[in-house]
């Protein structure tokens, strides 16, 4: 079955406790939690005060999803604030085999993540070392952007790489998930859906997490 993980930046935040609520009591297997530095992606999202309210207040993991040039500077930190995943950028990252290393160290799981414009070659010595995979299928910065098609190839290639290397990574995708674009993921062999817009915009959140999982 697929994991869910409903992206924080599409909630309502003069809303915020009824939102966490919808969260909380949904199937979620995962909060999707992006931080954006206005440099490595043209936005600014939120970061560590929230993060820090959100800990003991949401009860699923975060899975935070890190759009910052020098990810490694903040591994600590992310790691203190209870975060099971973190996910930093291949693009971001000079020396991604020891940030990867980094992540591990501080306890949390490893994920990276390739922009559209980037190639799932660029994955094949780290494919071993990662949990997670996150392919972006729009480019990183916004909510509500439509999915970009030729990604799902692109899952299907990551697919066969982790396959015949016998590599145990997730694949996650963000940007423009919903219902269609969901199905359509899940048959190139996804395993965890990013959603915002879809669930936070829709009439019934909770129903739309069960209906995404259940795709
Ligand atoms: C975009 C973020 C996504 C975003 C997805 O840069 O990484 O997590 O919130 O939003 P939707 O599902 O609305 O495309
Ligand atoms: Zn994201």
């Amino acid at each position: 079955m697929l994991q869910i993980a409903p992206s924080f930046l599409s909630a309502d935040f003069a809303h915020l406790e009824r939102d966490i609520e919808i969260l909380n009591r949904s199937e979620a297997d995962w909060l999707h939690y992006d931080v954006m530095d206005g440099s490595f992606v043209p936005n600014i999202s939120f970061g560590f005060p929230v993060m820090a309210s959100l800990q003991g207040v949401v009860s699923k993991p975060m899975d935070v999803h890190m759009m910052v040039v020098h990810p490694e500077r903040w591994i600590e930190r992310v790691a203190s604030y209870g975060t099971r995943m973190m996910t930093v950028h291949q693009e971001a990252c000079p020396n991604l085999h020891r940030t990867i290393q980094q992540i591990h160290e501080a306890g949390m799981l490893a994920g990276v993540a390739i922009n559209p414009g980037t190639p799932v070659m660029m994955l094949e010595e780290v494919i071993c070392d990662v949990d997670l995979v996150l392919i972006m299928t729009v480019n990183p910065g916004f909510g509500g952007q439509k999915f970009i098609p030729s990604m799902l190839d692109k899952v299907r290639r990551l697919k066969a790489m982790i396959l015949q290397r016998h590599a145990h990574a997730l694949i996650e995708c963000d940007g423009g998930v919903n219902l269609e674009t969901g199905a359509l993921l899940k048959e190139a062999g996804v395993d965890i859906l990013v959603a915002g817009n879809s669930i936070f915009r829709s009439d019934d959140p909770v129903k739309m997490v069960h209906d995404l999982k259940n795709l």
